[in-house]
């Protein structure tokens, strides 16, 4: 009777086709209320003698299904890969299958300009936080408190962080990368000569503004800088990225809390007929913030004003993008529209700091 179900059984897993085959042979076999299983059960019912030799016998069945099974399973993986493997062919002489192209944003393709314009004069690349205090981002930068100029950035606050107090402990997103002048002169000894590139925050939404947007912050500080070098050094920029050698530029006086005296640049342009044109024309553009540190800045971040002075600027990535590739609508910038960028975004292989796109 052993024989016989041996016979049944071994000839079930060995015709099982599928894994799903062979689970059903083994739950026939020695599931719980399997074949198997239901002669054990029958154990008790035979004398002492007989009880010892089935059980023995049913023992060795036991095993033997069960190492047929496991044998089977390695057989049927092994089919089911070996015929993937037949099927699933790669001919690596086929050409490529056309991808949709990817194109570089025009903010890291103005950004990677700027390092290049500014690596070129010797400046080197800061980088600092997105979520700042009130200090770094107005107290130290000489804003008073309750100065309107702190409303005119609409900041965006976070939670008070408890673990800090008084100026520190009122978190914000960086209204301006000016912060980072602040930093960068507490953790080093002057000389300065660094750019810092990140993103900025203002609650400000219509064509020219989002809540997000990217500036570039200039700092020079050594002991003999003057206002020449501030304008030698913008001018010179402003015609590298713009790649005009005549650009008209000038220096109009401004106000910001951190520098005294401050201006800003404008560059030359012609409005007609409804489209701008740069470098040509009696009109004028305004690009960028600027001025020569005050002397309140540096106390605040521990340089002497009396040893060291010198300048700093800011700007908008997106802003001056917009004006070099004639991109009108600064909202469009963060669609992430494939259209859009296949439109305006920039081969990974042209080099940055071309002065014109490639469109
Ligand atoms: N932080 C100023 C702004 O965001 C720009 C600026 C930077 C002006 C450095 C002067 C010097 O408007």
């Amino acid at each position: 009777m052993i024989a016989q179900l041996k016979a049944q059984l071994t000839d079930m897993v060995g015709s099982a086709k599928d894994l799903n085959a062979l689970e059903e042979a083994r739950v026939t076999a020695l599931g719980k209320k399997g074949r198997i299983t239901d002669l054990m059960k029958t154990l008790g019912t035979l004398s002492p003698e007989e009880r010892k030799t089935t059980g023995a016998e049913l023992n060795t069945l036991k095993d033997e299904i069960s190492a047929l099974i496991e044998k089977q399973e390695q057989a049927l993986k092994k089919q089911a890969l070996d015929a993937r493997l037949a099927h699933e062919k790669m001919d690596v002489t086929l050409s490529v299958r056309p991808q949709a192209k990817g194109t570089i944003h025009p903010i890291s393709q103005t950004m990677d300009e700027l390092v290049s314009i500014f690596g070129a004069m010797g400046f080197s690349v800061a980088e600092g936080p997105d979520i700042e205090d009130d200090w770094h981002n107005f107290t130290a930068l000489n804003f008073p408190p309750g100065h309107p100029a702190r409303e005119m950035h609409d900041t965006f606050y976070l939670p008070d962080d408890p673990k800090q107090t008084g100026d520190a402990a009122k978190k914000l997103l960086r209204t301006h990368t000016s912060t980072m002048q602040v930093r960068h002169m507490m953790a080093n000894k002057p000389p300065y000569k660094i750019i810092v590139m990140g993103r900025t925050y203002r609650s400000d939404y219509d064509m020219t503004h989002t809540p997000m947007f990217h500036q570039i912050e200039g700092l020079v500080i050594d002991k003999d800088i003057h206002m020449g070098h501030l304008k030698g050094c913008l001018m010179d920029f402003a015609r590298a990225y713009f790649g005009m050698d005549q650009l008209p530029v000038r220096f109009r006086p401004s106000f910001f809390p951190f520098t005294e005296p401050s201006a800003e640049m404008d560059i030359g342009c012609s409005r007609k007929d409804g489209g701008l044109k740069i470098g040509a024309g009696d009109d004028w553009l305004e690009i960028l913030g600027c001025g020569m540190v005050h002397p309140n800045v540096l106390k605040n971040c521990g340089v002497d004003p009396d040893e060291y002075q010198g300048f700093a600027f800011g700007m908008g990535v997106e802003r001056i993008a917009m004006l070099k590739y004639g991109i009108p609508d600064l909202r469009t910038f963060f669609d992430s529209d494939v259209r859009w960028l296949s439109h305006y975004g920039f081969d990974p292989l042209d080099r940055p700091n071309r002065a014109t796109g490639s469109k």
